[in-house]
């Protein structure tokens, strides 16, 4: 669709049946303009019907944007190419929470905070315990972001502005810690105390990977492509697990759970577990021959079977942030002297997609998941955290919606309506007489 059908309309009019109704309309800074429905059910006794919410826009943000015809992706109206040369995720986190780039000393209290935040209580230790040692890393994340909601709720008071951030800082801070914590029991490693001397992602790495027994001496590649990849999951506006938080949020839920919620949300394969499927299907795909059946596969709707790291719901050409991921795997592969087939097979495949007809006409261009897996892998992170690299970085993105919700004079419960389909009014039958 493009912007600019519609410039400047300021009111649309429906009719239905015998009613008609004039309806303001939203204008964006940027962005296709927004026929405001609320009076419609009042006017016209009709509700709207929008699966999936393809046309439909739940709230008014000014975080982030995305045009997805033209593949443009801003924070704060910065573009992401821009903020992935220059900027840190930690700066991207203070900007997309804030609405500015900080200056120096703004950044330098808040990396200050955020770093004096990142310890968990010793009593997350048990809960850990209570996983089986196998249980998945994202579901020990649901679970555990949840707990958090018990240590601060008590005296919490979503009315004070400043708790509010305190809450987005501190979920900032502590999700890598929960993170590698989770990581490492599936492992069997004592956990690792976060350490204040180093930056937001070494300190992640760390926790990660550092046994006790020997220091670790980290590849500043590792840290440097893990914080970029962190700068590009870090926000995506109205997406599902977003969506999620700013639902749950609309309740006056504790921010942890909702935060939780958004976890849970990004797990699915449609969404953030994406990641983890692109590299358990471009194992199976194993070479490049084998890379013709695969797309084959895709097409037939009969098999089940998408590519997955293809196609987006907004994007209808190449994701911004693929591209910025595609370049960095082969810088990363090279720095670190990784040698992998699978980014062969990878490049095969989308070369072998972007030239076949069924992607070309639906639009199917590789997503920010496609490459990310295998810099993922080149660093060591197993493949069942995948997503939990997603989920620490769009923490700062759930935090800023949520609290942005929370200040709109709009924000209401999130309610929708529906189409029924089940049985009319009919009278309770006894058992014996069914
Ligand atoms: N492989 C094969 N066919 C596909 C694919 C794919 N990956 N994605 C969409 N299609 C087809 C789909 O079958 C449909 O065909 P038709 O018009 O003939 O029925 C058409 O393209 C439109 O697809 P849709 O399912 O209606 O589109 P959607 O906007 O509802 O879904 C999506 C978007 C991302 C869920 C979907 O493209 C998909 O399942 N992709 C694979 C999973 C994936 O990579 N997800 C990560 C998204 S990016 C990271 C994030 O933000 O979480």
């Amino acid at each position: 669709m493009s912007d600019s059908q519609n410039p400047g309309l300021s009111q649309a009019t429906l009719s239905a049946g015998s009613s008609s109704v004039e309806l303001p309309v939203h204008q964006p800074t940027l962005g296709a303009p927004c026929i405001d429905i609320g009076k419609l059910p009042k006017a016209t006794g009709c509700f709207t019907y929008d699966p999936g919410f393809t046309a439909t826009a739940s709230c008014k943000s000014a975080i982030t944007y995305i045009d997805g015809e033209e593949g443009v992706l801003l924070y704060r109206g910065y573009p992401i190419e821009q903020l992935a040369e220059k900027s840190s995720f930690l700066e991207v986190a203070s900007l997309l929470i804030n609405g500015e780039l900080p200056t120096k000393s703004e950044f330098a209290s808040f990396e200050h905070e955020v770093t004096h935040h990142t310890m968990m209580h010793e009593a997350f230790k048990s809960f850990l315990g209570g996983f089986r040692h196998d249980a998945h890393p994202m579901a020990m994340l649901v679970g555990m972001l949840g707990s958090m909601a018990s240590f601060y709720h008590n005296d919490l008071d979503l009315e004070d502005p400043e708790q509010r951030r305190l809450a987005a800082v501190r979920l900032i801070a502590k999700v890598p810690t929960i993170a590698a914590a989770c990581y490492r029991h599936s492992i069997g490693w004592p956990l690792r105390y976060p350490r204040n001397n180093l930056d937001y992602t070494t300190r992640f790495l760390h926790m990660l990977y550092e046994v006790p027994s020997e220091p670790l001496e980290l590849n500043p590649v590792a840290a440097k492509a893990m914080d970029l990849l962190f700068i590009l999951h870090a926000d995506h506006e109205q997406n599902a697990s977003t969506s999620t938080v700013r639902l749950v949020g609309s309740t006056g839920a504790n921010p942890y759970v909702c935060v939780a919620s958004g976890v849970a949300a990004l797990w699915g394969p449609a969404h953030g577990g994406a990641n983890e499927a692109v590299l358990k299907m471009l194992n199976q795909i194993g070479r490049p021959e084998n890379v013709q059946s695969a797309i084959d596969k895709a097409k037939d709707k009969e098999s089940g079977f998408r590519l997955m790291g293809f196609g987006h719901r907004v994007y209808k050409n190449y994701d911004p942030r693929a591209a910025l991921v595609r370049k960095m795997t082969h810088e990363v592969l090279g720095q670190l002297g990784v040698n992998d087939p699978l980014l062969d097979v990878a490049m095969k495949l989308e070369e072998a997609a972007l030239k076949d007809d069924y992607f070309v006409q639906r639009k199917l261009y590789p997503n920010v998941d496609f490459y990310s897996g295998i810099i993922y892998k080149a660093l060591g992170i197993p493949v069942e955290m995948f997503t939990v690299m997603f989920a620490i970085a769009r923490t700062a993105g759930w935090v800023a919606h949520w609290l942005e919700q929370q200040d709109d004079p709009e924000n209401k419960i999130g309610r929708p309506r529906q189409v029924y389909t089940g049985p009319a009014n009919r009278d309770y039958v006894s058992m014996d007489q069914r």
